[in-house]
Protein backbone atom coordinates (compact mmCIF):
# COMPACT_ATOMS: atom_id res chain seq x y z
CA UNK A 1 0.00 0.00 0.00
CA UNK A 2 1.01 3.51 -0.92
CA UNK A 3 2.10 5.41 2.35
CA UNK A 4 2.41 9.56 2.70
CA UNK A 5 4.50 11.50 4.02
CA UNK A 6 2.29 11.98 7.24
CA UNK A 7 2.13 8.16 7.81
CA UNK A 8 -1.32 7.34 6.18
CA UNK A 9 -1.72 4.22 3.75
CA UNK A 10 -4.22 4.61 1.08
CA UNK A 11 -6.77 1.96 0.25
CA UNK A 12 -7.86 3.36 -3.20
CA UNK A 13 -7.52 6.28 -4.89
CA UNK A 14 -8.48 8.05 -8.47
CA UNK A 15 -6.45 10.50 -10.22
CA UNK A 16 -8.27 13.18 -12.34
CA UNK A 17 -10.91 10.62 -13.19
CA UNK A 18 -13.23 11.08 -15.94
CA UNK A 19 -15.95 8.87 -17.16
CA UNK A 20 -18.30 9.06 -20.25
CA UNK A 21 -21.04 6.44 -20.82
CA UNK A 22 -21.88 6.55 -24.92
CA UNK A 23 -20.82 8.90 -27.58
CA UNK A 24 -22.21 11.57 -29.48
CA UNK A 25 -25.19 13.68 -28.68
CA UNK A 26 -26.02 11.04 -26.55
CA UNK A 27 -23.14 11.30 -24.40
CA UNK A 28 -23.26 11.84 -20.27
CA UNK A 29 -19.75 12.68 -18.60
CA UNK A 30 -20.95 10.96 -15.55
CA UNK A 31 -16.89 11.72 -13.93
CA UNK A 32 -15.48 15.29 -14.62
CA UNK A 33 -12.63 14.55 -13.68
CA UNK A 34 -12.29 13.39 -9.92
CA UNK A 35 -9.35 13.15 -7.39
CA UNK A 36 -9.72 11.35 -4.31
CA UNK A 37 -7.88 9.05 -2.41
CA UNK A 38 -9.80 6.64 0.42
CA UNK A 39 -7.06 6.51 3.31
CA UNK A 40 -6.94 2.97 5.07
CA UNK A 41 -8.30 1.57 8.04
CA UNK A 42 -10.75 4.54 7.69
CA UNK A 43 -14.84 4.30 7.20
CA UNK A 44 -15.36 6.82 4.27
CA UNK A 45 -18.75 7.86 2.99
CA UNK A 46 -19.38 9.49 -0.25
CA UNK A 47 -22.63 11.35 -0.97
CA UNK A 48 -24.34 13.87 -3.84
CA UNK A 49 -27.70 14.26 -4.96
CA UNK A 50 -29.22 11.16 -7.49
CA UNK A 51 -26.79 11.06 -10.89
CA UNK A 52 -24.41 13.09 -9.21
CA UNK A 53 -21.98 9.78 -10.23
CA UNK A 54 -21.51 7.79 -7.17
CA UNK A 55 -22.14 4.49 -8.39
CA UNK A 56 -19.98 5.36 -11.30
CA UNK A 57 -16.82 6.68 -8.65
CA UNK A 58 -17.14 3.32 -6.51
CA UNK A 59 -17.24 0.82 -9.67
CA UNK A 60 -14.24 2.43 -11.19
CA UNK A 61 -12.05 2.44 -8.30
CA UNK A 62 -13.18 -1.10 -7.14
CA UNK A 63 -12.25 -1.96 -11.07
CA UNK A 64 -15.60 -3.37 -11.96
CA UNK A 65 -15.77 -0.36 -14.50
CA UNK A 66 -13.68 1.03 -16.56
CA UNK A 67 -12.20 5.08 -16.69
CA UNK A 68 -12.21 6.73 -19.84
CA UNK A 69 -9.35 9.00 -18.70
CA UNK A 70 -7.21 9.35 -15.30
CA UNK A 71 -6.06 6.56 -13.24
CA UNK A 72 -7.72 4.26 -10.19
CA UNK A 73 -5.11 2.57 -7.77
CA UNK A 74 -6.00 -0.17 -5.27
CA UNK A 75 -2.96 0.52 -2.93
CA UNK A 76 -0.38 0.54 -5.31
CA UNK A 77 -1.65 -1.25 -8.06
CA UNK A 78 -2.69 0.83 -11.10
CA UNK A 79 -6.22 -0.70 -12.42
CA UNK A 80 -5.50 0.73 -16.00
CA UNK A 81 -2.03 -1.44 -16.26
CA UNK A 82 -3.90 -4.71 -15.62
CA UNK A 83 -4.54 -7.19 -18.79
CA UNK A 84 -8.49 -9.37 -17.75
CA UNK A 85 -7.06 -11.82 -15.82
CA UNK A 86 -5.29 -9.82 -13.54
CA UNK A 87 -8.08 -7.37 -13.12
CA UNK A 88 -10.28 -10.01 -12.39
CA UNK A 89 -7.89 -11.76 -9.94
CA UNK A 90 -7.70 -8.49 -8.04
CA UNK A 91 -11.59 -7.96 -8.24
CA UNK A 92 -11.50 -11.53 -6.45
CA UNK A 93 -8.37 -11.26 -3.94
CA UNK A 94 -8.32 -6.96 -3.08
CA UNK A 95 -11.85 -5.98 -3.02
CA UNK A 96 -15.16 -6.90 -1.31
CA UNK A 97 -18.05 -5.28 -2.96
CA UNK A 98 -21.92 -4.88 -1.07
CA UNK A 99 -24.92 -3.89 -3.20
CA UNK A 100 -27.97 -2.27 -2.55
CA UNK A 101 -29.63 -5.53 -3.86
CA UNK A 102 -27.38 -7.63 -1.93
CA UNK A 103 -26.53 -10.02 -4.93
CA UNK A 104 -26.80 -13.46 -3.31
CA UNK A 105 -26.92 -16.42 -5.18
CA UNK A 106 -30.91 -18.02 -4.21
CA UNK A 107 -29.80 -21.61 -5.37
CA UNK A 108 -26.84 -21.46 -2.43
CA UNK A 109 -27.26 -21.31 1.26
CA UNK A 110 -26.33 -18.56 3.45
CA UNK A 111 -23.01 -20.70 4.38
CA UNK A 112 -21.94 -20.87 0.26
CA UNK A 113 -22.53 -17.89 -0.33
CA UNK A 114 -20.55 -16.62 2.19
CA UNK A 115 -17.24 -18.99 0.93
CA UNK A 116 -18.22 -18.27 -2.82
CA UNK A 117 -15.34 -15.85 -3.45
CA UNK A 118 -12.89 -17.86 -1.65
CA UNK A 119 -14.28 -20.77 -3.27
CA UNK A 120 -13.76 -19.64 -7.22
CA UNK A 121 -10.33 -18.70 -5.52
CA UNK A 122 -9.66 -22.21 -5.61
CA UNK A 123 -8.94 -22.39 -1.79
CA UNK A 124 -11.40 -22.34 1.26
CA UNK A 125 -10.11 -19.14 2.70
CA UNK A 126 -9.32 -18.89 6.50
CA UNK A 127 -11.85 -21.07 8.55
CA UNK A 128 -11.17 -19.04 11.73
CA UNK A 129 -11.89 -15.79 10.07
CA UNK A 130 -14.69 -17.02 8.36
CA UNK A 131 -16.41 -18.79 11.54
CA UNK A 132 -15.46 -15.30 13.36
CA UNK A 133 -17.44 -13.53 10.38
CA UNK A 134 -21.08 -16.13 10.49
CA UNK A 135 -20.78 -14.84 14.83
CA UNK A 136 -20.04 -11.20 13.81
CA UNK A 137 -23.18 -10.77 11.48
CA UNK A 138 -25.55 -12.75 13.46
CA UNK A 139 -25.96 -15.71 11.28
CA UNK A 140 -25.00 -19.09 12.80
CA UNK A 141 -28.42 -20.00 13.21
CA UNK A 142 -29.66 -19.50 9.66
CA UNK A 143 -26.12 -20.76 7.53
CA UNK A 144 -28.52 -23.45 5.65
CA UNK A 145 -31.08 -21.37 5.01
CA UNK A 146 -31.35 -19.73 1.21
CA UNK A 147 -31.74 -16.17 0.72
CA UNK A 148 -35.40 -16.41 -0.12
CA UNK A 149 -36.00 -17.59 3.33
CA UNK A 150 -34.37 -14.42 4.80
CA UNK A 151 -35.46 -11.25 5.93
CA UNK A 152 -33.68 -8.22 3.73
CA UNK A 153 -31.46 -7.18 7.12
CA UNK A 154 -30.19 -10.78 7.30
CA UNK A 155 -30.03 -10.70 3.31
CA UNK A 156 -27.53 -7.79 3.63
CA UNK A 157 -25.85 -9.41 6.40
CA UNK A 158 -24.80 -12.52 4.26
CA UNK A 159 -23.46 -10.11 1.71
CA UNK A 160 -21.18 -7.94 4.23
CA UNK A 161 -19.97 -11.47 5.08
CA UNK A 162 -19.46 -12.24 2.05
CA UNK A 163 -17.49 -9.37 1.42
CA UNK A 164 -15.15 -9.53 4.34
CA UNK A 165 -14.63 -13.35 3.86
CA UNK A 166 -11.19 -12.88 1.68
CA UNK A 167 -10.01 -10.48 3.80
CA UNK A 168 -9.76 -7.95 1.10
CA UNK A 169 -7.59 -4.51 1.46
CA UNK A 170 -11.11 -2.90 0.77
CA UNK A 171 -14.81 -3.29 0.65
CA UNK A 172 -17.01 -1.12 -1.48
CA UNK A 173 -20.97 -0.86 -0.57
CA UNK A 174 -23.33 0.96 -2.62
CA UNK A 175 -26.35 2.24 -0.83
CA UNK A 176 -26.19 -0.83 1.29
CA UNK A 177 -28.79 0.22 3.77
CA UNK A 178 -30.99 1.85 0.97
CA UNK A 179 -33.22 -1.42 0.91
CA UNK A 180 -33.83 -1.98 4.78
CA UNK A 181 -35.70 -0.26 7.66
CA UNK A 182 -33.86 1.85 9.83
CA UNK A 183 -33.22 -1.13 12.97
CA UNK A 184 -31.25 -3.55 10.18
CA UNK A 185 -29.55 -0.38 8.07
CA UNK A 186 -27.99 0.24 11.54
CA UNK A 187 -27.14 -3.15 12.12
CA UNK A 188 -25.54 -3.36 8.68
CA UNK A 189 -24.02 0.11 9.25
CA UNK A 190 -22.53 -0.79 12.82
CA UNK A 191 -20.74 -3.72 11.03
CA UNK A 192 -19.02 -1.70 8.19
CA UNK A 193 -18.02 0.74 11.29
CA UNK A 194 -16.78 -2.26 13.44
CA UNK A 195 -14.86 -3.40 10.89
CA UNK A 196 -12.70 -0.61 10.49
CA UNK A 197 -12.53 0.36 14.22
CA UNK A 198 -11.87 -3.39 15.60
CA UNK A 199 -10.17 -4.82 13.10
CA UNK A 200 -8.76 -2.20 10.37
CA UNK A 201 -10.45 -2.88 7.60
CA UNK A 202 -11.44 -0.14 4.86
CA UNK A 203 -14.93 0.29 3.94
CA UNK A 204 -16.13 2.83 1.19
CA UNK A 205 -19.63 3.76 0.84
CA UNK A 206 -22.62 5.56 -1.20
CA UNK A 207 -25.33 6.50 0.76
CA UNK A 208 -27.55 9.36 0.41
CA UNK A 209 -29.19 8.81 4.12
CA UNK A 210 -26.90 11.79 6.56
CA UNK A 211 -27.63 9.21 9.10
CA UNK A 212 -25.70 6.32 7.44
CA UNK A 213 -22.94 8.86 6.35
CA UNK A 214 -22.81 9.71 10.39
CA UNK A 215 -21.43 6.71 10.94
CA UNK A 216 -18.20 7.04 8.52
CA UNK A 217 -14.95 9.00 9.74
CA UNK A 218 -15.39 10.94 6.84
CA UNK A 219 -17.81 11.84 3.70
CA UNK A 220 -16.83 13.01 0.86
CA UNK A 221 -19.14 14.94 -1.75
CA UNK A 222 -19.71 14.82 -5.03
CA UNK A 223 -21.92 17.11 -7.51
CA UNK A 224 -22.48 16.59 -11.28
CA UNK A 225 -19.50 14.22 -11.57
CA UNK A 226 -17.09 16.13 -9.57
CA UNK A 227 -15.97 16.50 -5.81
CA UNK A 228 -16.84 19.67 -4.31
CA UNK A 229 -16.51 18.88 -0.62
CA UNK A 230 -14.73 16.50 2.57
CA UNK A 231 -16.30 16.43 5.93
CA UNK A 232 -14.46 15.04 8.65
CA UNK A 233 -16.26 13.79 11.81
CA UNK A 234 -19.60 13.79 10.13
CA UNK A 235 -22.74 14.37 12.41
CA UNK A 236 -26.21 13.49 10.46
CA UNK A 237 -27.25 17.26 11.27
CA UNK A 238 -23.89 18.66 9.41
CA UNK A 239 -24.66 16.55 6.60
CA UNK A 240 -28.33 17.64 5.98
CA UNK A 241 -27.18 20.57 6.35
CA UNK A 242 -24.94 20.56 3.58
CA UNK A 243 -26.98 18.15 1.26
CA UNK A 244 -29.45 21.07 1.39
CA UNK A 245 -26.83 23.68 -0.19
CA UNK A 246 -27.16 20.73 -3.43
CA UNK A 247 -30.91 21.52 -3.64
CA UNK A 248 -30.92 25.20 -3.18
CA UNK A 249 -29.49 26.66 -6.34
CA UNK A 250 -27.92 29.74 -4.78
N1 LIG B 1 -24.38 2.42 -17.96
C1 LIG B 1 -24.70 3.69 -18.14
N2 LIG B 1 -24.97 4.19 -19.38
C2 LIG B 1 -25.28 5.49 -19.57
N3 LIG B 1 -25.35 6.41 -18.60
C3 LIG B 1 -25.10 5.99 -17.35
C4 LIG B 1 -24.77 4.61 -17.05
N4 LIG B 1 -24.57 4.51 -15.71
C5 LIG B 1 -24.77 5.75 -15.20
N5 LIG B 1 -25.09 6.62 -16.17
C6 LIG B 1 -25.34 8.07 -16.00
O1 LIG B 1 -24.21 8.62 -15.35
C7 LIG B 1 -24.60 9.58 -14.37
C8 LIG B 1 -24.09 9.16 -13.02
O2 LIG B 1 -24.74 7.95 -12.66
P1 LIG B 1 -24.46 7.20 -11.28
O3 LIG B 1 -23.00 7.05 -11.10
O4 LIG B 1 -25.29 5.96 -11.27
O5 LIG B 1 -25.01 8.26 -10.21
P2 LIG B 1 -25.45 8.08 -8.68
O6 LIG B 1 -24.97 6.75 -8.21
O7 LIG B 1 -24.82 9.23 -7.97
O8 LIG B 1 -26.94 8.20 -8.65
C9 LIG B 1 -26.12 9.67 -14.48
O9 LIG B 1 -26.44 10.73 -15.34
C10 LIG B 1 -26.50 8.34 -15.08
O10 LIG B 1 -27.71 8.44 -15.78
MG1 LIG C 1 -25.99 5.09 -7.50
Amino acid sequence: MTTTTTGTRTAARVVDAVKVYGAGDTAVRALDGVSVTFPAARFTAVMGPSGSGKSTLLHCAAGLDTLTRGAAWIGDTELGGLDDRRLTLLRRDRVGFVFQAYNLVPTLTVAENITLPLHLAGDGGDPEWIDTLIDVVGLRDRLRHRPAELSGGQRQRVAVARAFAGRPDVVFADEPTGNLDSRSGEEVLGLLGNAVRQTGRTVVMVTHDPVAAAHADEVVFLADGRLVDRMEVPTADAVLDRMKAFEVPS
